[in-house]
């Protein structure tokens, strides 16, 4: 091993971790992570070097890269993400789990000489604004420049998070991650490299992050999925806060009022959509207002008064790339074009980069996601994609045009309400609100959604996402339910709770909502509801709105296509009730009884 550069940091704790990771991974060479421009420009300049990164014509896209990852590394793999707490139960019956000695061994047999060849990087990363009291840090070791590149964005990274580790010995995560792929002598490094043999594992005792053999997106951006909602789930229920994979948004209404929100959806289900929403002209006009504050998490926690504030522990946008266009999203199109890094899109010939979705037309020639010849007439004929499903940008939140004035405020934004929401083509209606904070608990907690390209599984099958957490909750999910029910007895206000669904389907398999911008209406209606003043029709599941309870201006939607949308099908809910019993009987073991009750009421409504 080469002499390692003079570390950033003084504190000795870190050097002595460092080194001794070092020792075990048996790294080149160890490079210190300062998060200067000067420093990420070499960093790109290897990449390309490498064949990581191809540099898009920059006159289009300034600072722009295009990655291509190995065709078995494109998503998160929850089959094997593990949860290493103590015991079994604490980790509960939705998560892996091993032993954690036993665990610890299997690691430091995977992490032994994986980094032959290649740099560790050191690199410190703050969760939250730098320095604000609801913000934690983290210290990744990776032999990946392009985790290192992604994190600059993502997170706030460098010399000004070793100053404040050393200036307040501050708690730090320790996060080791390999992409398992160390180099012989003389070997010849691929453009993506990884290993078949995956391990994302979490200490929640401990507050540790191990990642072995993926260098994509939540496997490898640590900060992200296991320190922000894993291991800080862990935390927030030992503290008395909250950790969430939801978006926030500020609704700006026509007399300038703000009203935050916070929304669980699973994964690739419309969060960064809904973040960024543009209101439809009608809407625009009267001085309706959409500001984003996040995409992805929200970490909340109850201020002095008793009012829940989050921050967007994110400093960036990992957003789906298929689907995104300034038809659906022009926020996010307007973020993405620059400084921005794609992994998984198409190479259009002028340099630049297509996905689908994001024009109506597609290039008559592109290179696809895996480095292939793709044509329109190729994909209909084939079915094959130009973009992978699960392809991704990784944008700084700070070119988003419509990012709150407090995005970055230390104390949050004040929460109002929480919606939950999934990928539903029946059962649920457009948007129904919860009778209390209880049964909007229940809502959230039996929460079922299709599953999408964002993870490793069976497209399109129903299941179970709890607050959209089930792959991202670091201890047993009954216990979640518990700190959720719990967390209100300390509020002053208690946010009212939501549940909408964009994607009920009609007969012939077609959307019945036009959604995106069109969510506005809905959202609507939810601000009426908290600010009071919306009105409403009770029924079995909740609270919802009646046809004249919406803004339809300069829509045509008319209301027997409203009822299709909304109806309650007490055949489907029957259905929907016994797949919460199944959920339920999985955590019969901590399940709070507040929540069978709520399951006894519902069937009772449902009469
Ligand atoms: P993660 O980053 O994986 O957590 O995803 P996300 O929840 O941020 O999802 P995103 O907003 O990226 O949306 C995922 C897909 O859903 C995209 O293809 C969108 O075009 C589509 N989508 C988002 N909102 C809507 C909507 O209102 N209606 C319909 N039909 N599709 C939507
Ligand atoms: C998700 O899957 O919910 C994401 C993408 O936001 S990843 O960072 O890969 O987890
Ligand atoms: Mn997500």
């Amino acid at each position: 091993m080469k002499k390692s550069p003079q570390p950033l940091s003084k504190n000795l704790h870190l050097i002595r971790w460092v080194n001794k990771m070092a020792a075990l991974c048996k790294p080149a060479q160890i490079q210190w992570i300062d998060g200067s421009p000067a420093e990420n420009d070499t960093l790109c300049a290897q990449l390309v070097a490498s064949g990581t990164f191809i540099k898009l014509n920059q006159k289009k896209w300034p600072g722009c890269y295009l990655a291509r990852s190995d065709a078995g590394d494109v998503a998160r793999v929850e089959d094997r993400t593990f949860i290493c707490s103590h015991s079994k139960e604490a980790a509960g019956p939705t998560n892996n789990w091993v032993n954690p000695y036993e665990m610890k061994k299997t690691l430091r047999g995977l992490f032994a000489g994986c980094m032959k060849g290649r740099t560790m990087y050191v690199l410190a990363y703050s969760m939250g604004p730098v320095g604000s009291p609801m913000s934690q840090i983290g210290v990744q070791l990776t032999d990946s420049p392009y985790v290192v590149v992604n994190m600059r964005i993502m997170a706030r990274i460098g010399q000004k998070v070793f100053d404040l580790i050393d200036k307040d010995f501050k708690r730090v995560v320790p996060c080791v991650h390999s992409v398992g792929a160390p180099l012989k002598k003389g070997q010849q490094d691929v453009s993506w490299p990884c290993n078949p043999e995956k391990y994302i594992v979490h200490f929640p005792e401990t507050r540790e992050i191990w990642s072995y053999g993926s260098g994509y997106g939540g496997n490898a951006l640590l900060g992200k999925k296991c320190f922000a909602l894993r291991i800080a789930s862990a935390m927030a229920r030992d503290e008395g806060w909250m950790a969430e994979h939801m978006l926030i948004l500020g609704v700006e209404n026509p007399e300038g009022k703000k009203t935050y929100v916070a929304a669980a959806f699973p994964s690739a289900c419309g969060k960064t959509n809904f973040a960024m929403l543009i209101p439809p002209p009608s809407f625009a006009k009267k001085g309706w207002k959409v500001w984003t504050v996040g995409d992805d998490i929200a970490w909340i926690k109850p201020d002095a008064k008793g009012r829940l504030r989050a921050i967007n522990p994110e400093a960036g946008f990992f957003g789906v790339a298929p689907g995104t266009g300034n038809r659906t999203n022009p926020n996010a199109m307007k973020a993405l074009a620059k400084n921005t890094i794609f992994t998984n899109v198409a190479l259009t010939d002028d340099g630049g980069v297509w996905w689908e979705g994001m024009t109506d037309t597609p290039p008559a020639h592109a290179i696809d996601w895996q480095g292939r010849d793709w044509t329109p007439a190729l994909g209909k004929e084939t079915g094959v994609k130009a973009a992978h499903a699960n392809s991704r940008f990784t944008a700084p939140a700070l070119q988003c045009p419509t990012i709150d004035r407090d995005w970055e405020n230390p104390e949050g934004v004040p929460i109002s309400a929480f919606i939950f929401g999934g990928r539903r083509a029946t059962t649920m209606p457009l948007v129904y609100q919860a009778f209390n904070w209880t049964s909007g608990v229940y809502t959230g907690a039996t929460m079922g959604s299709e599953m999408t390209a964002a993870a490793a599984g069976t497209l399109g099958k129903v299941r179970r996402d709890p607050m959209a957490m089930l792959p991202f909750c670091g201890y047993n999910m009954g216990d979640y339910f518990r700190h959720w029910i719990n967390m209100q007895k300390g509020l002053s206000e208690t946010p009212r709770i939501f549940h909408v669904n964009w994607f009920r389907k009609d007969r012939d398999g077609n959307f019945i909502w036009p959604g995106f911008s069109e969510n506005m209406r809905v959202l609507k209606w939810i601000v009426d509801r908290v600010r009071a003043g919306g009105r409403a029709q009770e029924t079995p599941i909740g609270w919802v709105p009646r046809y004249r309870d919406i803004d339809w201006e300069g829509m045509d939607f008319p209301p027997a296509k409203f009822e299709e949308l909304q109806k309650f099908d007490k055949a489907a809910w029957r259905t929907e009730v016994l797949g919460h019993e199944e959920l339920f009987l999985d955590l019969h073991a901590t399940l709070p009884k507040e929540l069978m009750f709520e399951r006894e009421l519902l069937i009772c409504r449902m009469g």
